[in-house]
């Protein structure tokens, strides 16, 4: 179980980083409170039920972002917008992660109806908008998704992805260079 200057410090952290989207801070606020509810005992995940069922109304039905109370989320996750946003609850999300609208990190399909791997994100990953990432990936720390990528493959630490399926930005050369 989390302590309560663990919890404070989370909670912190998102608030710093969302100073600019506060539909967010309050997604996460509620996040960070009924997470260790929701990853605690069978006792204590059924008293809570209510309060479950009123992030999912809140969170889920009427802001349509599905951040489930058991993903791992480190702290300071950015959530830039807060819109259509869905993560699967296997996703692990490192520390300082940037996530925006439109983007799904999710389970990749298999033929037993059984769910794939997920996703996940190493530390200070930014994602950009209109992503897609699927199946048991890991995005290394200080990864940089570009606008409408959809991520198969694992990406390495500090690397820029674009495309579809997303591959390593490739810049041109620079005009001085070329002489
Ligand atoms: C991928 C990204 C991080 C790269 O940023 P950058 O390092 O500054 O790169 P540049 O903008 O200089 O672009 C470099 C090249 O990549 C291309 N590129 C940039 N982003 C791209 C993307 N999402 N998909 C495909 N190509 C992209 C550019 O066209 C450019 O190509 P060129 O060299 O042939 O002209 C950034 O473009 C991006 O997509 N960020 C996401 C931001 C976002 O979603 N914002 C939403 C705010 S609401």
């Amino acid at each position: 179980m989390q302590s309560f200057s663990d919890l404070r410090d989370l909670i912190r952290a998102d608030w710093r980083r969302n100073r600019r989207h506060r539909k967010s801070r309050l997604i996460l606020l509620a996040f960070r409170l009924l997470h260790p509810l929701a990853v605690s005992g069978p006792t204590i995940r059924r008293i809570c039920w209510p309060l479950f069922m009123l992030y999912t109304i809140l969170v889920e039905w009427v802001c349509c972002v599905e951040l489930p109370l058991k993903t791992e989320v480190g702290k300071g996750l950015l959530i830039g917008h807060g819109y259509a946003l869905v993560v699967n609850d296997r996703v692990r999300i490192g520390e300082n992660c940037t996530l925006r609208h439109c983007t799904t990190l999710g389970v990749s399909d298999s033929p037993t109806g059984v769910p794939g791997p997920a996703p996940s994100l190493g530390d200070g990953v930014d994602v950009g908008a209109n992503v897609v990432i699927v199946g048991g990936v890991h995005i290394g720390s200080g990864a940089r998704i570009g606008a409408g990528s959809v991520v198969v493959h694992d990406v390495e630490a500090g690397a820029t992805v674009v495309g579809n399926p997303a591959r390593p930005l490739v810049r041109k050369a620079s005009t001085a260079s070329k002489g």
